[in-house]
C-alpha cells in the first residue's frame, strides 16, 4: 500500500514536471517584443549579419538561448538579451519562434555548385563530412538531436558561425562536432555552402 502510494506521488511528480518543460507560444509572444527588433515580427531578421528564428527547432533556439544567458556562446548583440531570461521565458521563447512559417531564402549562381558538393558529400580529401550527414539532405536539422535547421538561413549569418567555429571563437557545439567539420573549411567553401544553404527551403515542423 505504501510503495504504491509512493509510486503514485513519483509519477504525479514527474508527470508535472514534464508538464513544466513545455514552451507557451502565446506567453513567447508576449515576451518577444524585444527580439523582433533585430529578428522580426514574423522571424526573418532585419539584416544578414542576424539569423532567421522563423521554424527553427525550439529544442535548438532554447540551448541557443541558455548557452547566451550561461556565457557559454557570446555576442555583443546577443548575450545582454538572454541575461535576464528565466528557464520558463526560454522555453515560452523558443516555442513561439518555432512555430512561425518558415521563410524561403535565395541563393545566387555563383559557386552553387561547389556550395551543394560540400552539403551533400563533404570535402573527402580534407576529410571533412556531409554537412547533410547531421544537418539532413533537405537542411531541416533534428529536433531531438538539437541540430538546428539551416534551410533558408542568411548566408551571412552562416558564413560568419563558420568562420567563428573554425576559429573557436563559437565553441558550445557538444564534442566539437562543427569546430571540426569548419576547422578545415576554407574561406573559398565557407561561402559556398552559406550560399547554397541559403537557397536549401523545406517545410519543418517540430
Ligand atoms: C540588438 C539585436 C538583437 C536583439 C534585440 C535580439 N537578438 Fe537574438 N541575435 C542577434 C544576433 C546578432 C545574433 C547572432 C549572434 C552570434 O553570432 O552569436 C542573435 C542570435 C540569436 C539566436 C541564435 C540563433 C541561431 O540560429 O543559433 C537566438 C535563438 C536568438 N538570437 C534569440 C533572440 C531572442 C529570443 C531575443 C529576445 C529576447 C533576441 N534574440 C533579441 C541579435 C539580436
Ligand atoms: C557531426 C554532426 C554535424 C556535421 C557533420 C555538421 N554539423 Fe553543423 N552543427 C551540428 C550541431 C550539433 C550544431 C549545433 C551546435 C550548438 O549546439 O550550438 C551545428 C550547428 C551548425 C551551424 C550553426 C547554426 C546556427 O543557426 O547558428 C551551422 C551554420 C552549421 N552547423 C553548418 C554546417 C555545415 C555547413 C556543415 C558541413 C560542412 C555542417 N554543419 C556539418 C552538427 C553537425
Amino acid at each position: 500500500m505504501k510503495n504504491w502510494f509512493l509510486s503514485a506521488m513519483l509519477f504525479c511528480l514527474c508527470f508535472a514536471g514534464l508538464a513544466q518543460a513545455e514552451g507557451d507560444a502565446a506567453a513567447g509572444q508576449a515576451k518577444s517584443a524585444v527580439c523582433a527588433a533585430c529578428h522580426g515580427a514574423d522571424g526573418k531578421s532585419i539584416q544578414p549579419a542576424y539569423p532567421n528564428l522563423a521554424g527553427q527547432h525550439a529544442s535548438y533556439i532554447a540551448k541557443q538561448l541558455t548557452d547566451y544567458r550561461d556565457g557559454n556562446r557570446v555576442n555583443a548583440l546577443m548575450s545582454g538579451q538572454a541575461a535576464n531570461l528565466s528557464d520558463q521565458d526560454i522555453l515560452d521563447l523558443s516555442a513561439y519562434f518555432s512555430e512561425m512559417q518558415k521563410i524561403p531564402g535565395v541563393a545566387t549562381e555563383e559557386n552553387l555548385a561547389l556550395g551543394e558538393n560540400i552539403f551533400r558529400g563533404g570535402v573527402t580529401a580534407a576529410g571533412i563530412a556531409s554537412c547533410a550527414a547531421c544537418h539532413g539532405p533537405a537542411g531541416a536539422g533534428n529536433p531531438a538531436a538539437v541540430w538546428p535547421v539551416l534551410a533558408g538561413q542568411n548566408a551571412q549569418y552562416t558564413a560568419d558561425q563558420l568562420r567563428y567555429f573554425r576559429a573557436g571563437e563559437r565553441n558550445n557545439d557538444p564534442n566539437a562536432m562543427m569546430r571540426n567539420v569548419a576547422k578545415r573549411l576554407t574561406d573559398a567553401e565557407i561561402e559556398a555552402v552559406s550560399n547554397y544553404i541559403a537557397g536549401l527551403y523545406s517545410q519543418v515542423s517540430d
